[in-house]
């Protein structure tokens, strides 16, 4: 193995996103396994290095391979396991959140936590909550880096160690699958890489995905048909439909994939002639097997042994993540920076004489403005339901576009909050006391439904940083679009000015 290049250290740190990780780290991690792998083709396993280091897997979605893999890897590192796979049996079923249960797991003398769940941003909340590294074992729909890590290794063998130059299929549902996303940005920091695919739209690739491989000069190319698809690439990764993902009604869902699947499945028919090595994440979908069990017995299909890489991968990793990182004394403090979010946008209180209007009649209160037209009656119910019986002081459209509720509630919590934005996003929110607005600014929620921080229960102060220029969700990374149309262009601006310009990590 080459030596170490002095700036490539993953000691400690967090794996949330292949999107953090260079070009050049990658390359390390695949020549690592690499060295891993050739030492076990020739009956040496690399062990032990890890002393009794502890790994907690917290899974809160089924998982075969993710969490065995990881185990295994640890395991044959000379490390110890615990955890959860699965709700069923743990305090998830008793409502306890990520941040107690991530917690519990340093209390438990976790050195690192790897964690999947169903929502977008949820694996980032609890590093932000932890003291030891956590990775990313899938996230809603989001990512699944060490997946797209042990994929790129599969590449990597086969093409003689080298990930330039790659042509890739992509087929199956594009549109829900986390790992697409993670293998699509992970390939994005090689040179000469085409990715090509042929998909219904309701399974296509998502238009943030093309447009962020547009950028990294990744050529896109979408086929008519998947037989073109399959003619002109060196990998085809298949995808099984994911239907847990989806929004809608789950019957007609099926009913929808079933009638697409025979456009897309792939068949020994339609691989006969051609050269690709076929993957896929697994597992494949045993009833509506979108790989014919045909195609198992092919010299095309490669998706066991790219399976068995993924230890390799994981060895790597914890490898260089554990080694040398010191015990961190349980002290049972959550970090002081999840305390609270950089959702407000702050905005100057001027001409209060004119805001008068608004608060002529209460002395102490608030007074939620820039509301969308009609939501007033669905605000003042959510008010009612959050600070219990609220006066609601009045509730008008004051103009064509919108409205205002005047509460006398005199303190709205972060879920109030949240519950406001959910029906009437970006609310100007008034705080009035003695008759004056003490505190003005704007509730900013992230859009996407499937967001962690959308989840009341869980506490996640929404944060956004600037990317690009762009407002991000630190969560789920999603770009958030200010609808609030009072907000003038220099408040946005201001409010970019103040935002962390990376995802930078809190509490480590
Ligand atoms: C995942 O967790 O994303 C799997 O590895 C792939 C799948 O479930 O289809």
């Amino acid at each position: 193995m080459k030596k170490k290049v002095e700036q490539i250290s993953f000691k400690a740190r967090d794996i949330i996103s292949i999107q953090d990780l260079t070009r050049e780290e990658i390359l390390y991690l695949m020549e690592k396994g690499k060295d891993m792998y050739t030492e076990e083709q020739s009956g040496n396993r690399y062990t032990n290095s890890l002393g009794k280091k502890v790994l907690f897997h917290a899974f809160y979605q089924d998982s075969t391979r993710t969490i065995n893999s990881f185990n295994a890897a640890m395991q044959e590192l000379g490390g110890i396991v615990r955890g959860f796979s699965g709700k069923e049996g743990t305090s998830v079923m008793k409502k306890e959140c990520i941040r107690d249960t991530i917690v519990m797991a340093e209390a438990t003398h976790a050195d690192i936590i790897v964690m999947r769940h169903p929502k977008d941003g949820s694996v980032q909340w609890a590093a932000d909550v932890a003291h030891v590294p956590v990775i990313n074992g899938g996230d809603g729909t989001n990512e699944h880096p060490t997946q797209a890590l042990l994929d790129l290794f599969t590449m990597y063998l086969i093409n003689n160690d080298k990930l330039d130059n790659v042509n890739v299929g992509i087929g199956g549902d594009l549109a829900h699958g986390r790992t697409i996303r993670s293998l699509c940005a992970a390939l994005s920091n090689f040179d000469d890489i085409t990715i090509r695919w042929a998909a219904d739209d309701i399974l296509g690739m998502p238009d943030d995905v093309t447009r962020c491989l547009k950028k990294r000069n990744v050529a896109v190319i979408r086929h008519k048909q998947v037989k073109d698809v399959l003619r002109q690439v060196m990998f085809y990764y298949m995808t099984r439909p994911q239907f847990e993902m989806m929004s809608g009604n789950p019957v007609e869902n099926q009913k929808k994939i079933l009638k697409l699947l025979d456009v897309y499945r792939i068949t020994l028919e339609k691989i006969t002639g051609h050269n690709f090595k076929l993957m896929h994440p697994l597992p494949v979908n045993s009833e509506t097997r979108e790989i014919d069990y045909q195609v198992y017995f092919s010299a095309q299909q490669h998706f066991f042994t790219q399976a068995e890489n993924g230890v390799f991968m994981r060895k790597a990793l914890l490898d260089e993540i554990l080694e040398g990182t010191i015990y961190e004394r349980f002290t049972g403090i959550l970090p002081d920076e999840i305390r609270i979010g950089n959702n407000r946008l702050k905005r100057r209180i001027k001409a209060r004489r004119k805001e008068g209007r608004f608060i002529d009649n209460i002395h102490g209160g608030i007074v939620l403005d820039h509301l969308m037209p009609k939501t007033e009656d669905k605000v003042k119910e959510t008010l009612k339901l959050a600070c219990g019986d609220c006066d609601i002081i009045s509730a008008y459209l004051h103009d064509s576009d919108k409205s205002f509720v005047k509460t006398s509630v005199t303190y709205l919590d972060e879920r109030g909050l949240k519950m406001v934005c959910m029906c009437s996003p970006d609310p100007t929110v008034n705080i009035i006391h003695n008759g004056h607005v003490h505190e003005k600014y704007v509730y900013l929620l992230c859009r996407n439904d499937n967001c962690i921080t959308r989840v009341l229960e869980e506490d996640v102060p929404p944060r956004f940083y600037k990317d690009d220029g762009n407002i991000k969700c630190r969560y789920c990374r999603h770009t958030y679009e200010v609808s609030n149309p009072n907000m003038a262009q220099f408040e946005r601006k201001h409010f970019l000015a103040t935002l962390p310009s990376s995802v930078i990590p809190v509490g480590k």
